[in-house]
Protein backbone atom coordinates (compact mmCIF):
# COMPACT_ATOMS: atom_id res chain seq x y z
CA UNK A 1 0.00 0.00 0.00
CA UNK A 2 1.23 3.34 -0.86
CA UNK A 3 2.12 5.67 1.55
CA UNK A 4 1.03 9.30 1.54
CA UNK A 5 2.58 11.93 3.01
CA UNK A 6 -0.05 15.03 4.21
CA UNK A 7 1.93 17.35 6.50
CA UNK A 8 4.55 17.79 9.39
CA UNK A 9 2.39 16.83 12.59
CA UNK A 10 3.63 20.22 14.68
CA UNK A 11 2.01 22.15 11.60
CA UNK A 12 -1.14 20.64 12.95
CA UNK A 13 -2.61 22.68 15.92
CA UNK A 14 -5.98 21.27 18.01
CA UNK A 15 -8.81 23.42 17.17
CA UNK A 16 -7.63 24.92 13.67
CA UNK A 17 -7.93 21.84 10.98
CA UNK A 18 -5.18 21.78 8.44
CA UNK A 19 -6.60 21.78 4.50
CA UNK A 20 -4.52 19.31 2.44
CA UNK A 21 -5.00 18.96 -1.77
CA UNK A 22 -3.03 16.16 -3.21
CA UNK A 23 -3.51 14.44 -6.56
CA UNK A 24 -6.20 11.90 -6.60
CA UNK A 25 -7.80 12.93 -2.98
CA UNK A 26 -10.58 14.67 -2.79
CA UNK A 27 -9.82 17.99 -0.34
CA UNK A 28 -8.69 16.55 3.05
CA UNK A 29 -9.11 17.89 6.81
CA UNK A 30 -6.23 16.99 9.08
CA UNK A 31 -7.22 17.45 12.60
CA UNK A 32 -4.93 17.34 16.29
CA UNK A 33 -6.82 16.14 18.92
CA UNK A 34 -4.64 15.31 22.63
CA UNK A 35 -1.87 14.47 20.45
CA UNK A 36 -3.90 12.43 18.20
CA UNK A 37 -3.96 12.89 14.51
CA UNK A 38 -7.96 12.81 12.33
CA UNK A 39 -7.96 12.79 8.69
CA UNK A 40 -11.31 13.43 6.87
CA UNK A 41 -12.75 14.58 3.33
CA UNK A 42 -12.97 18.59 3.81
CA UNK A 43 -16.13 18.86 1.96
CA UNK A 44 -19.32 18.67 4.29
CA UNK A 45 -21.95 16.62 2.99
CA UNK A 46 -24.52 18.66 2.79
CA UNK A 47 -23.53 21.33 0.87
CA UNK A 48 -20.31 22.83 -0.49
CA UNK A 49 -18.48 24.08 2.64
CA UNK A 50 -14.82 23.18 3.87
CA UNK A 51 -14.89 22.13 7.15
CA UNK A 52 -11.55 23.38 8.14
CA UNK A 53 -13.35 26.84 7.90
CA UNK A 54 -15.48 25.36 10.53
CA UNK A 55 -15.29 25.18 14.47
CA UNK A 56 -13.22 22.21 16.02
CA UNK A 57 -13.63 21.36 19.69
CA UNK A 58 -12.41 17.93 20.54
CA UNK A 59 -13.46 15.48 17.96
CA UNK A 60 -16.34 17.58 17.03
CA UNK A 61 -16.48 19.78 13.73
CA UNK A 62 -19.57 22.61 12.90
CA UNK A 63 -19.67 22.93 9.78
CA UNK A 64 -19.57 26.87 9.21
CA UNK A 65 -22.08 27.04 6.70
CA UNK A 66 -25.54 25.41 8.64
CA UNK A 67 -23.72 24.26 12.03
CA UNK A 68 -24.55 20.64 11.34
CA UNK A 69 -21.66 18.73 12.92
CA UNK A 70 -19.40 15.46 12.41
CA UNK A 71 -17.60 13.06 14.69
CA UNK A 72 -13.73 13.40 13.08
CA UNK A 73 -12.89 9.99 14.62
CA UNK A 74 -15.39 8.21 13.08
CA UNK A 75 -17.11 10.95 10.41
CA UNK A 76 -20.65 10.10 11.71
CA UNK A 77 -23.10 13.06 11.07
CA UNK A 78 -24.02 13.80 14.54
CA UNK A 79 -25.95 17.17 14.31
CA UNK A 80 -28.16 18.23 11.84
CA UNK A 81 -28.84 18.96 8.77
CA UNK A 82 -25.73 17.10 8.35
CA UNK A 83 -26.99 13.47 7.74
CA UNK A 84 -24.37 11.51 5.42
CA UNK A 85 -21.61 10.29 7.11
CA UNK A 86 -17.80 11.86 6.25
CA UNK A 87 -15.53 9.55 5.16
CA UNK A 88 -12.26 9.12 7.57
CA UNK A 89 -8.57 8.16 6.51
CA UNK A 90 -6.52 6.47 9.05
CA UNK A 91 -3.76 8.91 10.43
CA UNK A 92 -0.47 6.87 10.36
CA UNK A 93 2.29 9.58 12.48
CA UNK A 94 5.73 8.53 11.74
CA UNK A 95 9.09 10.76 12.18
CA UNK A 96 7.24 13.47 12.65
CA UNK A 97 4.91 13.12 9.94
CA UNK A 98 1.31 12.39 8.92
CA UNK A 99 0.56 9.84 6.44
CA UNK A 100 -2.45 7.98 4.89
CA UNK A 101 -2.31 4.96 2.68
CA UNK A 102 -4.06 4.83 -0.95
CA UNK A 103 -5.66 1.53 -0.96
CA UNK A 104 -5.33 -0.28 -3.94
S1 LIG B 1 -23.06 22.74 4.08
FE1 LIG B 1 -22.37 21.86 5.93
S2 LIG B 1 -24.12 21.87 7.22
FE2 LIG B 1 -24.83 22.63 5.33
Amino acid sequence: MERIKLALSSDVVEGEPLAIMLDGFPQLAVYRVNDHFFVTDNLCTHGNAMLTEGFQDGTSIECPFHGGRFNIETGKATLYPCQIALKTYEAIVENGFIYITRLP
